[in-house]
């Protein structure tokens, strides 16, 4: 089964206006001057620079995709974006579950899931996070983690059309530690077998899988051209477009 590569770039809480501009325009025009690439190209930039990226990106074939959103679709959510508003602000993707919004916002499998379930509503493509933790690994437990992570926060409705999950295992997210080749290609691959359990084996097939912790120019080519390897989630290096260029093209060609 062949899956396009998917590299999105998680631009966090980073990015004043100009610089998104900039950064986006780069990657925009990198996008433009290779028109028959072997992958797809996301930028989730900030809500306030949503707009100033979306303009920089416009003629070209980057995605854009937000970093979370609500599980209602508007009301009283001080603070809150909703599918919804990421919609009418031209995104195709949004980034659910990320480690950082389970820990700093409390978010759970169920918050996840439904923020997932509100996307999909919108036609808007749900990228699911899920990760253990450095003590969970030392203790052995990062496969069952992981696979409770996707049977809590993955929806019964989603298909490999509107759903990409992302494996990011915490300890190795802006540290500079990345998982070995051969666990992430284990891991990788009992998410695809418990997509399979949960939703069948043809969408567990199509599903695509990123790698997200530490994806430099220089680990991506070993990371990408693992078997259930489909992509990655990049944090520091989609900051600057040469890296982020670098890294899209290690992916496999199709
Ligand atoms: P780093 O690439 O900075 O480790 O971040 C990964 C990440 O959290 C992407 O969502």
């Amino acid at each position: 089964m062949s899956r396009r590569p998917l590299i999105a770039g998680n631009w966090k809480m980073n990015g004043l206006r100009a610089d998104a501009k900039a950064l986006a325009g780069e990657i925009a025009t990198l996008s433009k001057a290779q028109s028959d690439a072997a992958f797809d190209l996301l930028v989730c930039p900030p809500f306030t620079v949503m707009e100033t990226v979306g303009a920089a990106i416009e003629h070209s074939d980057v995605f854009l995709g937000a970093q979370t959103c609500h599980t209602a679709e508007s009301g009283a959510h001080t603070g809150d974006i909703s599918p919804v508003m990421l919609k009418d602000a031209g995104c195709t993707h949004v980034i659910v579950g990320h480690s950082e919004r389970r820990t700093d916002h409390a978010e759970s499998d169920a918050d996840v899931q439904a923020q997932a379930i509100t996307a999909h509503a919108q036609d808007l493509i749900a990228i699911i996070c899920v990760g253990e933790t450095e003590a969970e690994r030392e203790s052995g437990q990062a496969l069952q983690v992981v696979r409770e992570q996707i049977l809590g926060s993955v929806p019964a409705g989603a298909t490999s059309e509107n759903t990409v999950i992302a494996y990011e295992p915490v300890w190795a997210i802006g540290t500079g530690k990345v998982a070995t080749p051969d666990d992430v290609q284990e891991i990788h691959a009992d998410i695809r077998n418990t997509l399979a359990d949960k939703l069948g084996q043809d969408t567990a097939d199509g599903m695509r899988i990123l790698y997200g912790g530490s994806m430099k120019p220089g680990n991506a080519k070993e990371l990408l051209a693992l078997a259930d390897v489909d992509g990655g989630l990049i944090g520091g290096a989609a900051l600057k477009s040469e890296d982020f260029w670098a890294i899209a093209q290690s992916c496999p060609s199709l």
